[in-house]
């Protein structure tokens, strides 16, 4: 099945969190940091997150033109399988389209004509199926998807062996906190056998941080 190319971005502090133990949003990413994440998102047809990162943090998900000139708006791609998305919430402005996608039967109406609701099956575990969620992606012309979390869409898309590249911003701290959001939440695999191997393809000092550059193997 045709599938578009995924890259996951996210920043981490040096211990793997990546938000405060309260949840909310810190800033981890130095400005060039911020750059490559916008270029990366300017170069994309989607930009992709679940709900809880609609609820916590608010973004916008538009590309800034003093990061980008002439920046080309992506799709921005909400996972919210019960509709949970705010009325008010800042992914819904008119600076790009937005697909809300939700679970069968689960729907809400949202004002604008770029502001679209689909709905997809869910699995078991009550979560999108996010291969039907790439096909209809693809459906649209989406060839390109940067997913930019959290915890819980990273872990589900490599779970599901749905990601091409993932780039990970190391920033010089430490937040601690045992329940503090990591790069991959979820449910975590089962034993040693179902580990997700990596390969590096780069790592390149950035600001005070390092951005690296991996591939699942397999
Ligand atoms: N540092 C960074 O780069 C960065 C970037 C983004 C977010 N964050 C942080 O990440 C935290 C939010 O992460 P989170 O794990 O709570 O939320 P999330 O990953 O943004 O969203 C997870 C939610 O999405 C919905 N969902 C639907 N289908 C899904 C699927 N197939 N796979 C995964 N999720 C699916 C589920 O809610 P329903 O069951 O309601 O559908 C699920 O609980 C915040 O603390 C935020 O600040 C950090």
């Amino acid at each position: 099945m045709k599938r578009p190319h995924v890259t996951v971005n996210c920043a981490m502090s040096a211990d793997g969190k990546i938000a405060l133990p309260t949840r909310a949003q810190m800033r981890i990413s130095c400005d060039e940091d911020i750059k490559r994440m916008y270029r990366l998102r300017h170069q994309s047809d989607a930009v992709l997150v679940g709900v809880g990162t609609i609820l916590t943090d608010d973004p916008k998900l538009t590309v800034k033109e003093q990061y980008v000139p002439h920046p080309k708006q992506p799709l921005r791609v909400v996972l919210d399988s019960k509709a949970r998305t705010p009325a008010h919430a800042q992914v819904l402005n008119s600076v790009a389209k937005t697909l809300i996608i939700t679970g069968s039967g689960k729907t809400k109406r949202f004002t604008g004509s770029h502001i679209e609701v689909v709905s997809c099956k869910t699995t078991k575990s009550g979560l999108l199926d996010l291969h039907q969620v790439v096909d209809l992606l693809w459906q649209r012309g989406v060839r390109s998807v940067l997913v930019e979390g959290g915890g819980t869409v990273i872990w589900e898309c490599l779970h599901h062996q749905i990601v091409d590249d993932m780039y990970i911003y190391i920033g010089p701290y430490v937040i601690g906190g045992k329940h503090t959001p990591t790069v991959a939440d979820g449910t975590g695999i089962k034993d040693e056998q179902h580990v997700i191997p990596l390969r590096l393809v780069t790592s390149k000092r950035l600001g005070p941080g390092v951005v690296l550059r991996y591939q699942p193997v397999r």
